[in-house]
């Protein structure tokens, strides 16, 4: 029998150098810094933030998307400095099919260290042998190389292009679709 993930209390996950925790209202300079910086949403459906407020609304939809059981969004914690350096996480759950979809971000001072691969190998985990998960989605553009490379390290299979698949700042994008399932983990 598959597992169904009741979403009660957020699941907190460690890795060799982070925390994975639920987003409070103390992560909000960190969370602005993040996505106030334009290199972090080039290939995201966002523009950047703003104001504290910005960040804000974020960590309250982190917690919206955890009540309404379509999600669960972490915010990493660096072990040694407290600092959030980024966040990983789902969305999209489609409980009767076990599928969901992938989705991470990471502050550009902290590329190139494989800080996500070793955060989204937890998490990865997590999904398939806590959430009884069958099937991981990733939807990235096609010009964002460190991502797609991201996901190839992890095993994840592309499908194909969704053409024209998002409109995003004045333009429609297409995203390749990748996936993982559970039998090819
Ligand atoms: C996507 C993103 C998280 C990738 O970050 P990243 O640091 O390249 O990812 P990884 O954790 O896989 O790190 C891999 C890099 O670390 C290097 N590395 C260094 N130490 C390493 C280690 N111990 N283990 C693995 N890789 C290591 C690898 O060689 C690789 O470098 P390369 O890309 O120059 O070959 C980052 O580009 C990002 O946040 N982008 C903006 C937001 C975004 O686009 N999100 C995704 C939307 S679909």
């Amino acid at each position: 029998m598959t597992i169904k993930y009741e979403f009660k209390d957020f699941p907190q996950l460690e890795t060799e150098r982070f925390i994975l925790r639920k987003g409070i209202v103390g992560d909000c300079k960190d969370i602005f810094e993040l996505y106030s910086d334009e290199n972090v949403v080039k290939y995201l459906p966002l523009t950047s933030f703003k104001s504290v407020e910005d960040a804000m609304d974020e960590i309250n939809w982190y917690d919206k998307i955890f009540k309404e059981q379509i999600g669960l969004r972490w915010v990493i914690e660096e072990t040694k400095t407290k600092k959030v350096i980024g966040t990983c996480g789902y969305l999209n759950y489609e409980k009767v099919h076990n599928r969901i979809e992938i989705g991470y971000d990471l502050s550009p001072q902290y590329w190139g260290k494989g800080i996500m691969q070793e955060a989204l190998s937890n998490i990865i985990h997590f999904a398939f042998s806590s959430m009884g998960i069958n099937k991981i989605e990733a939807k990235i553009e096609p010009e964002n190389k460190s991502s797609l490379r991201l996901v190839e390290k992890l095993n994840f299979c592309k499908e194909g292009v969704l053409r024209q698949h998002e409109y995003e700042k004045g333009k429609y994008v297409d995203l390749v679709i990748l996936s993982l399932l559970k039998s090819d983990y």
